[in-house]
């Protein structure tokens, strides 16, 4: 005979099982949905193996796959990640060879233009200033471990361990210039973060401000204390930064993102993977000069402009830029004749080997030496705080 105290635990036990099937199940259900809401996939039978096994081990970011515009038009793991086994970089990962950081080379082949306008801009070649700094300082101690920091913003060389896979020393690290094994240079998913490689994310200025931030490269803090920045954040939604096509003035009626006014399309003209392209000044080192194509570059960037402003209005605020400059030369010609260094590359030479720095602190010194004097200078030329003054 069972005890009715054993009969109420077996009932009790029973309830709960259903209880915990039942949540499973609708669980489950609720997950199938979700699926059945996103387009299906479509995978030829080698990338269909990585996304089968990536979607259980690494699921955001085969979700992030499913999300992109890639996974809709096909474009599987293997259209990025496939090699031949005598490929630069190319290892052999569970049973397919592959290569574990795809180039831009590579993304080249679908996106010709984008990559031939990339290449033309600073942005591929990024690596070559910390490059020339680190050659200048030699041996000097302690310098190079210092350099080696820059290149999280600027790239260097892509190391492999030898069994192929990606160096420590070197990945993840998302540099601007990075240069391949297969020699190409640069990093298009600096702005177009995988896997969706999305054009919403590379048009919003905290992308920019990964690298352009700090106090050294101030753009990203320039921008949000600007009349631009204050609108954007404040009327984000209405910017539609995810539309296509998407220019000033018609689409986005808020106010420009650091990609409006250097990279994206304006109302006249398409939009370039060269970041130089609408420069007209070469707002670097100590002594600011007219870049060659001056003319070309403020006619692209005055489009920008007049698809929101009036001439007169956005005519000025450029004019203060080249007003800027001259006001800086003055100063900078001022501060060599008093023995100050000449140059950005001098400066950082005079900090190391002065030799009374070593780690952080001089990594700190080498940073601040290789941008210093630009700040007041973004601020006028990004149309920020002051820019009206
Ligand atoms: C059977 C499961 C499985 C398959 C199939 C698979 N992967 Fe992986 N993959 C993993 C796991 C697990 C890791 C993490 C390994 C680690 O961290 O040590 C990984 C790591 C990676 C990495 C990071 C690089 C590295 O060296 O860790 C890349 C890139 C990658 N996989 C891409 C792919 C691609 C492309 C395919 C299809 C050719 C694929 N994977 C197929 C399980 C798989
Ligand atoms: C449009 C090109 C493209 C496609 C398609 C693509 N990848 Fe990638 N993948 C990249 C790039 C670019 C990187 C970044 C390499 C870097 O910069 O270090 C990357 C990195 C990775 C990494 C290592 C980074 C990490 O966060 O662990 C894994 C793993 C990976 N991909 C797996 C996959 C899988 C699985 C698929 C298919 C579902 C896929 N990729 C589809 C371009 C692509
Ligand atoms: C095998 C060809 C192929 C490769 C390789 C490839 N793409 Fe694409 N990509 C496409 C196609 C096709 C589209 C869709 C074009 C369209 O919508 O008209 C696309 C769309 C895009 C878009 C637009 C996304 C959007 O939201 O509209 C971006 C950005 C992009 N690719 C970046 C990359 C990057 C970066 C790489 C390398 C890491 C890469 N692609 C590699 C074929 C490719
Ligand atoms: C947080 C990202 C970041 C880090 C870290 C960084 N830089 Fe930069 N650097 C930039 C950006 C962005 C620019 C371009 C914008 C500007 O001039 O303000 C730049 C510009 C420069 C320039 C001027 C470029 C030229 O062609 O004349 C030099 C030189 C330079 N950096 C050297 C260094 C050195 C040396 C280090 C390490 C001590 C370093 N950078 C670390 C982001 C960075
Ligand atoms: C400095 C940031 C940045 C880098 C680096 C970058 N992109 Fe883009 N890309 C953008 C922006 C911003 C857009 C959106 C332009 C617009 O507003 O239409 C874009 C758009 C695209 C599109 C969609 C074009 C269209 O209208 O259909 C493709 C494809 C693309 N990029 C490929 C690449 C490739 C390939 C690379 C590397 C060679 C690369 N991008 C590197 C910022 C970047
Ligand atoms: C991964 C880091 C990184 C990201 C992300 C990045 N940049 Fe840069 N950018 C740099 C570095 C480093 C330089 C300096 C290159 C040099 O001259 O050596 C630079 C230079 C520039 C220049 C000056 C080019 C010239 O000819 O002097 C402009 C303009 C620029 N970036 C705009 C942008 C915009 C707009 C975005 C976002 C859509 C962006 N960058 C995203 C690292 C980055
Ligand atoms: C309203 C348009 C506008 C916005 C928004 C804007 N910029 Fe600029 N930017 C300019 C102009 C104009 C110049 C100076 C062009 C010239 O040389 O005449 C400039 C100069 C620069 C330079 C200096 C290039 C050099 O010569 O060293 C960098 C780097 C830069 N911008 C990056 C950014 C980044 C990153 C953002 C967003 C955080 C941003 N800009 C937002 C218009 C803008
Ligand atoms: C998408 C539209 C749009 C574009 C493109 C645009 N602006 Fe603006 N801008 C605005 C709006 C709106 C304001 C805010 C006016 C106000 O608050 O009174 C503004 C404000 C300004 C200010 C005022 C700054 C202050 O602190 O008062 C300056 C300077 C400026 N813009 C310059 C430019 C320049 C130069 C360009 C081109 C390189 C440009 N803008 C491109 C919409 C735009």
């Amino acid at each position: 005979m069972t005890s009715p105290f054993l009969s109420r635990i077996a009932i009790t036990a029973a309830c709960l099982i259903l209880l915990a099937g039942l949540v499973t199940v609708a669980a489950l259900e609720h997950r199938r949905r979700l699926r059945a809401a996103e387009p299906t996939p479509v995978l030829t039978a080698d990338s269909a193996r990585c996304y089968r096994c990536h979607d259980e081990k690494t699921p955001a970011l085969s979700e992030a796959w499913r999300r992109g515009r890639h996974a809709a038009v096909g474009v599987g793991c293997m259209g990025c990640h496939r090699a031949e086994p005598a490929d630069a970089g190319a290892v052999n990962h569970e049973g397919q060879w592959m290569i574990a950081v795809p180039t831009p080379a590579r993304c080249g082949t679908c996106h010709p233009q984008q990559l031939t306008e990339f290449r033309a801009s600073r942005h591929a070649d990024a690596s070559a200033c910390v490059a020339t700094v680190a050659e200048k300082l030699g041996g000097k101690p302690g310098a190079l471990a210092a350099l080696q920091r820059c290149r999280r913003c600027h790239g260097g060389p892509e190391a492999v361990e030898a069994s192929g896979r990606p160096a420590a020393a070197t990945w993840p690290g998302g540099g601007m210039g990075r240069v391949h094994l297969d020699g190409s240079k640069g990093n298009c998913a600096a702005c177009h973060s995988r896997h969706e490689f999305s054009v919403a994310v590379a048009r919003s200025p905290e992308t920019c401000g990964k690298c352009h931030g700090g106090d050294e490269h101030p753009q990203l803090a320039v921008y949000l204390a600007s009349r631009h920045g204050a609108r954007l954040q404040a009327m984000r939604g209405a910017a539609a930064l995810a539309a296509r096509p998407w220019f000033p003035g018609r689409i986005n009626r808020v106010a420009p993102t650091c990609a409006t006014c250097h990279l994206s399309a304006t109302p006249s003209r398409p939009a370039t993977h060269d970041a130089s392209a609408r420069l007209a000044w070469q707002l670097r080192d100590f002594q600011l000069t007219r870049r060659p194509e001056f003319a070309e570059a403020r006619a692209a960037m005055s489009e920008v402009c007049r698809a929101c402003h009036s001439d007169r209005w956005f005519g000025t605020a450029l004019t203060r830029i080249g007003d800027a400059a001259t006001e800086h030369n003055r100063r900078m010609t001022e501060a060599a004749a008093g023995g100050a260094p000449a140059t950005a590359a001098l400066a950082v030479e005079k900090v190391v080997a002065e030799q009374r720095l070593s780690g952080d602190a001089l990594y700190r010194a080498i940073l601040e030496a290789a941008h210093a004097g630009r700040r007041d200078l973004h601020r006028t030329a990004c149309a920020g705080p002051g820019a009206e003054r």
